[in-house]
């Protein structure tokens, strides 16, 4: 502990769940060395950029962003800027100029490092370590919650990927695939639900290939899921990401047997054709996917299932596309994120296969996709309609203080009219009505649709 320093951080994240989990991690190990975190920029002396290189837009969001806070240096001299996250080992190729400008860069694996960087700043150095582990889980680092409701926290239970899914930037960004210990993750969400919060969400990137061995015992994915659901039956789990090539039927009816483990599913599938899939190094066809989605709705009818479609992939025809549409008519989707592929140095896609799809061509499949899921959001939310959801209370709806929004275990937004409650307690609310994106109803007595 270094009090006399004093200085305040601010970090602004990019990218997914993940990075917003270690930017976390960042302020507990700064705050640990005598700094301490503010959510106001101008009070800053010290502003992170943690960064994210999933597609070329989100390289291009932070190139802008770093080119204000170099304003901002300009006025305040002495702010000092940190990159950190999944650009950092590539900022040398992407940035050039404004690399120039940065006091500190840090890789995912060398948030522990922070400290001594900043050291090494005050005495006139640039501070930089992107280097990888293949230990790193961070597991003893109790993280600062930032930006919190109170109710809902991240927990990050594995790190790095080893899956080289052809397009992605991710194995190259956070390196090997390690599993956190099963003990520290136990405590963690203990000491999160004493403290009142109703939600954990287990992160990983493939967390169905989640293991850790104690003693003689291998804890799976699924065991771990177990032990955090039996904290209290009043403390809800939710997961991502699961992988289609393992998730088993060990999990699903881990998933079904207890009932504080939220019925949603995040199931990523890309493309709808398994000439792409093959391409992508998925590792399932679409046969074997849709084979999942079955082994879903029979174990655990009533469960939410939600993916990841990317289009115009190389070598991607009219046809591979029209089976994506088909698969998603088929899988009835609840909700889906969609993109275009964006090709990304240091993957397999980039050596190995041409970007031969014409950004028009890519625009136009986005546009059908995008225009197919809002019908089957809509169809999905029709089907809520005069259901009775539990939903667990987040706070006051971002439009109105005289409604509460939460969640139901499905991941849906509810927004209903206040009642005597708190965030944190679950009500039982009847949907009425619906918009594109939240499920409008009122408190009920009345019984549970499950
Ligand atoms: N681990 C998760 C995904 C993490 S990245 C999984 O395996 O499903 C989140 C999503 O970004 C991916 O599912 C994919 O749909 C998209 N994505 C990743 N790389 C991309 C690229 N190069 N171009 C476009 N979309 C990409
Ligand atoms: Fe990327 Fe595939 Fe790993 Fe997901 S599983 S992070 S898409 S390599
Ligand atoms: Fe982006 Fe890194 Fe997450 S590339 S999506 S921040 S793992």
């Amino acid at each position: 502990m270094n009090a006399e320093k004093n200085k305040k951080i601010y970090i602004e994240t990019y990218g997914c769940q993940m990075n917003f989990s270690d930017s976390e991690i960042v302020a507990s190990v700064l705050t640990d060395h005598g700094y301490s975190a503010t959510d106001e920029i101008q009070s800053a002396d010290i502003i992170f950029l943690n960064t994210c290189s999933i597609r070329d837009n989100a390289e291009q969001r932070v190139k802008k962003r770093l080119q204000h806070f170099h304003a901002l240096k300009k006025k305040k001299p002495g702010l000092m800027i940190g990159l950190l996250g999944c650009m950092a080992d590539r900022i040398k190729t992407v940035l050039l100029e404004e690399e120039q400008l940065l006091d500190v860069v840090a890789g995912p694996d060398a948030y522990r490092d922070l400290p001594r960087l900043l050291e090494q700043v005050e005495s006139g150095q640039r501070g930089v370590n992107t280097l990888l582990s293949m230990e790193e889980t961070y597991a003893d680092i109790t993280p600062v919650r930032l930006g919190t409701n109170g109710v809902s926290a991240f927990i990050s239970i594995m790190r790095g990927c080893e899956n080289y899914c052809s397009y992605c930037v991710v194995p190259s960004t956070r390196g090997k695939e390690r599993s956190r210990d099963a003990g520290s993750i136990i405590r963690e969400s203990t000491e999160l639900f004493d403290q009142g919060f109703r939600e954990i969400t287990l992160l990983g990137q493939n967390v169905n290939s989640y293991s850790w061995q104690e003693g003689e015992n291998e804890i799976t994915f699924a065991r771990l899921l177990e032990k955090v659901a039996r904290i209290n039956p009043i403390l809800r789990i939710r997961f991502a990401t699961s992988h289609p090539k393992d998730i088993s039927d060990e999990l699903l009816e881990t998933m079904a047997t207890h009932p504080n483990i939220c019925k949603a599913i995040h199931l990523p599938v890309q493309s709808g054709s398994s000439r792409v899939l093959d391409r992508m190094n998925r590792k399932y066809t679409r046969e074997e996917y849709m084979e999942r989605v079955e082994a879903i709705r029979r174990i655990i009818p009533g469960c939410a299932i939600s993916t990841d479609i990317i289009t115009g992939f190389c070598d991607e025809t009219e046809e591979d596309h029209g089976e994506t549409l088909s698969l998603m008519r088929w899988v009835r989707f609840d909700y889906a994120f969609m993109f275009k592929y964006s090709e990304r140095p240091m993957t397999l896609a980039a050596d190995t296969l041409q970007d031969n799809i014409p950004e028009t061509v890519k625009d136009r499949r986005l546009t059908e996709v995008i225009d197919l899921q809002q019908k089957l959001s809509y169809d999905s939310n029709q089907r809520d309609v005069n259901k009775v959801f539990e939903v667990l209370i987040e706070g006051d709806s971002k439009r109105s203080g005289d409604h509460f929004m939460g969640r139901n275990s499905q991941n849906k937004v509810v927004v209903f009219p206040k009642i005597d409650a708190k965030p944190g307690e679950y009500e039982n609310v009847k949907i009425q009505s619906f918009t594109s994106a939240t499920l409008l109803g009122d408190a009920t007595k009345t019984h549970l649709f499950v």
